[in-house]
């Protein structure tokens, strides 16, 4: 691993305060107290989830069971038949257009009562087991024999222990949900499920399911507590979803469809993740969607841990990298009123017909949606045509909706200027724009929004992360110095939070046997996650957000790299202190002192968090997670200055509270 700069044991001993004589002497960074800028918007830090590298489905979903209904393109994909004699039977039968959603289920027939004949369900990359933890097995069972084949489930650790047990008694009948709650005697990530037959007869299954007990607030078949409090820690204004590419489709026929994402579990249907075939060198054959993390649970997600939700949703237009199908503009109703009957779905009184499915699906209250995305990374006139389209009926009927709009895949370039340009025209109020390039650029884009038109639309960055290689390279690490560039980056998002409103890293998830595309903000195996560096810059911004921007300058001018010097400062109105955000890009430690003018004195305690590493390449990892993990010390502020080091290559976050 190559090493920053020289004097590392001076950089780890130097947090704070004490001037080392090892360091250069900077001339005084002043924040103008009683001059705020702008305000921050309470989104200006939010997440973007996709169901993109495993995020969802052997993700934050917590269902064990892979292809629980049959319903992949190979029905038996992610099963394995254990049997000892060949005479046993597993047939995958097809119920049509009499149960569309979920078409297929597996009939077992015992013939030979002396044999063993099971199913085993290999997980996503096996399943995360916990020793001590309860497990909630079901499945939904249809029998006509007068004598019903019994069914014993076993989970097998990798090594072929058997480390939890538990017995079903179908009865004779029609469909009917049986469960079966056992506790688990051992730990594995890459366990196996193992479902025996025993007795002569035979057996109709579907919906074969296992959640571990605990789920995120303890829901029943609900999401991995782990991952969300991951999210809920990082107090995100607002949650991105579901994407993305995946908004889009491979073709319009794979985009994704809300309505096809509520209501009862057996009836979502089942449909190919955009990313199981994207990537050649990172193919995901098994890669599909249950929509169990569906448009509710999203809502709820965003409702529990204090955010917004952003919902984006398809205008009509696949991904113009693949398929770029379009669906004419005078065959664009069902996707318009698709978004309609989201806003339905999420604001509209409990009886009306989509607020109806959202009460009976536990939540009779309002979710309070007040923004929608259109389309995702579109271009071309094409898109500025369904744009407006959506913009004139959802306007029409829900006025307060704010909307945002885009300006494709890329920064800059022709794509992205007709569309701010045609945007600008048809005064859009939002607009999300992308940047996934190298850390070079985050640095030179620090002053990006500092010379924006105020008098047009509002940013959102919608999806950014610096790449160590090249856009979505496999080869692509979260490492300290992309991180460190993004929070460089971020300090000029956040000087111009007068025109820059939402801002969110891409993509969220990954896990780091099922991913498709590198850098992603939190990875994660079957049992345990972890936060990138990139992570806690994230958390660094969210947490510290602020209320109003405040000037922050040296020799008066903001703080935009000279000598490699970012920063910014904020007022906290509701907690009464003032928050600077530096980053030093350089290798060299920096003595530095900050200086308050618009206020008598500043006296008090103080929080100082840094961040930071002496190695350029150093990343986090499931077997180290806190190489790169901020540390929090308390100071005192005496008067209107206080000096500290920068230490070399890092992010220091001062809170520091004014005096009554
Ligand atoms: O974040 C991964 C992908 O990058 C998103 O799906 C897409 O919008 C962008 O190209």
């Amino acid at each position: 691993m190559r090493k920053w700069f020289i004097n590392s044991v001076l950089g780890s001993a130097c947090l704070l305060l004490s001037i080392h004589l090892a360091a250069q002497t900077a001339r005084p960074i002043v924040v103008d107290v009683d001059k705020p800028i702008s305000s921050i918007q309470p989104t200006m830090w939010g997440i973007f989830f996709e169901d993109i590298n495993f995020a969802a489905d052997g993700g934050i979903y917590a269902e064990l069971v892979k292809n629980r209904s049959f319903e992949f393109a190979k029905p038996l994909m992610g099963w394995k038949i254990l049997k000892t004699d060949a005479t046993e039977g597993l047939l995958i039968l097809n119920r049509g257009d009499s149960n569309a959603a979920n078409p297929r289920f597996a009939r077992i027939t015992r013939n030979n009562p002396d044999e063993k004949f099971g199913l085993e369900n290999e997980g996503f990359r096996g399943m995360g087991i916990k020793k001590g933890m309860t497990y909630h097995f079901s499945l939904l069972a249809k029998n006509t024999e007068a004598y019903p084949l019994k069914i014993r489930v076993e989970l097998v650790s990798e090594k072929g222990q058997v480390i939890g047990t538990a017995n079903l008694a179908p009865e004779k009948g029609d469909w009917r949900r049986y469960t079966a709650d056992f506790a688990a005697i051992g730990t594995d990530s890459k366990a196996k499920l193992d479902i025996w037959f025993e007795g002569q007869g035979s057996v109709d299954l579907d919906m074969i399911s296992l959640f571990p007990d605990d789920t995120w607030k303890n829901r029943p078949g609900g999401l991995r507590a782990d991952l969300v409090q991951l999210l809920a820690d990082l107090k995100p204004g607002f949650v991105r979803f579901p994407g993305g590419c995946i908004v889009e489709g491979y073709e319009l026929a794979t985009r994704y469809q809300w309505k096809n994402t509520v209501g009862k579990i057996e009836d979502r249907k089942t449909m190919i993740n955009r990313w199981n075939t994207e990537f050649k060198h990172r193919l995901t054959p098994d890669y599909y969607q249950s929509f169990g993390m569906g448009f509710f649970e999203y809502f709820q997600l965003a409702e529990d841990i204090g955010a917004e939700p952003l919902p984006i949703l398809s205008c009509g237009m696949a991904c113009q990298y693949n398929s770029a199908e379009v669906a004419p503009m005078d065959q664009l109703g069902p996707y318009i009123q698709d978004a309609l009957d989201l806003v339905e779905f999420a604001n509209g009184a409990a009886d009306t017909k989509w607020g109806k499915v959202r009460a009976s699906m536990g939540h009779p209250a309002p979710f309070n949606l007040k923004m929608m995305g259109i389309g995702n990374e579109q271009w071309g006139a094409q898109y500025i045509e369904r744009y407006e389209a959506f913009v004139k009926a959802i306007k029409g009927k829900y006025p307060e909706i704010k909307l945002v709009t885009g300006t494709g895949p890329s920064p800059d370039g022709k794509f992205f200027d007709f569309a701010a340009k045609e945007l600008k025209k048809l005064h859009a109020e939002i607009v999300d724009e992308h940047y996934y390039a190298n850390p070079e650029w985050f640095l030179q884009n620090a002053t990006r929004y500092d010379k924006y038109d105020r008098s047009g639309y509002k940013i959102f960055a919608g999806e950014y992360a610096a790449q160590s290689k090249s856009g979505a390279n496999p080869d692509n690490k979260n490492n300290w110095r992309c991180a460190l560039s993004e929070a460089a980056f971020m300090t000029g998002l956040e000087r111009n939070a007068d025109v820059v409103s939402l801002c969110s890293y891409a993509p969220l998830f990954a896990h780091v046997d099922g991913w498709q595309w590198t850098p992603d903000l939190i990875w994660f195996d079957n049992l345990n996650a972890y936060g990138t560096p990139n992570y806690y810059v994230q958390k660094l911004f969210s947490n510290n957000k602020g209320t109003q921007v405040l000037p922050a300058t040296r020799d008066k001018l903001p703080l935009t790299g000279q000598n490699g010097l970012y920063g910014s400062a904020v007022l906290d109105k509701e907690t009464n202190e003032i928050i600077i955000k530096l980053v030093n890009t350089t290798g060299k430690m920096v003595n530095q002192t900050i200086t308050f003018d618009g206020v008598k004195r500043i006296g008090s305690k103080a929080i100082l968090t840094v961040l930071k590493s002496d190695y350029p390449d150093a990343v986090n990892s499931l077997e180290q997670p806190n190489q790169v993990y901020p540390a929090r010390q308390e100071f005192f502020v005496k008067g209107k200055s206080f000096q500290t080091i920068l230490p070399a290559s890092s992010f220091s976050v001062y809170r520091i509270t004014l005096a009554k």
